[in-house]
């Protein structure tokens, strides 16, 4: 309980977004979860600027924006621009991850840092007072609908731990595999945030899928 939903639309419907949108929107889903892939850092091309400028028209719920792209610098105001509310970059595409979070803190988003499944939570340590979330990616970033790695669960620990130590009052948000099986142990690991996606849309009532995965 107590944690906030963000709705990953990667493996929706996109012929029919506007019937996605309307769901989440009614739903108990807290945020957007919104996959920007560029088939350079991951081996996948999703979607980008023109569909979260049409999202957020038709949401007041805050866009939760994961850019899986190399040089994220380039493009932050435009990602500003386009709505999002929260951006997260992954640690492994930013040489002056300071001055990147810096940048997106300027122009009033919340900023996130995301590690891949082997980048050590330690490298953290010099920048976790300075980021609003830390995304834990708990499957190979690139695709939906792949399995959890049950490895996140110690790595969440050593997060929380580095944390507390070094007083950051920093999301946990986890990305990839999350379903009823895990919401609960990720829940008591001490994560804010769930990405959800594949589990919701498909189930048979993704409304109701939100609201059990609320509960769990
Ligand atoms: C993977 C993406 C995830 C993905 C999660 O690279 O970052 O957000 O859409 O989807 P599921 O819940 O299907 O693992
Ligand atoms: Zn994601």
């Amino acid at each position: 309980m107590n944690h906030l939903i963000s709705t990953s639309i990667l493996n929706a419907d996109f012929t029919n977004l506007q019937k996605v949108i309307e769901m989440i929107n009614a739903s108990e889903a807290d945020w957007f979860h919104l996959d920007i892939m560029d088939g350079v850092f991951v081996p996948n091309i999703s979607f980008g600027l023109p569909i979260i400028e049409q999202i957020k028209k038709h949401t007041k719920k805050p866009l939760d924006v994961h850019l899986m792209i190399v040089e994220p610098d380039k493009y932050i105001e435009r990602f500003k621009e386009a709505g999002a509310d929260i951006l997260t970059v992954h640690y492994e595409t930013c040489t002056h991850l300071h001055r990147t979070i810096q940048s997106i803190k300027s122009l009033g988003m919340k900023a996130g840092v995301a590690l891949n499944p082997h980048t050590s939570i330690d490298l953290l340590e010099d920048i976790i007072q300075d980021i609003d979330m830390a995304l834990v990616m708990t499957v190979n970033p690139g695709f939906g609908g792949q399995s959890f790695i049950q490895h996140s669960y110690d790595k969440i620990s050593r997060l929380k731990k580095l944390m507390i130590e070094k007083q950051s009052k920093a999301l946990i948000e986890v990305d990839g595999g999350v379903d009823l099986s895990n919401t609960r142990k990720l829940n008591d690991t001490g994560v804010d945030v769930m990405v959800v996606g594949s589990f919701i849309f498909r189930s048979t009532n993704p409304t109701d899928t939100i609201a059990s995965l609320k509960k769990a």
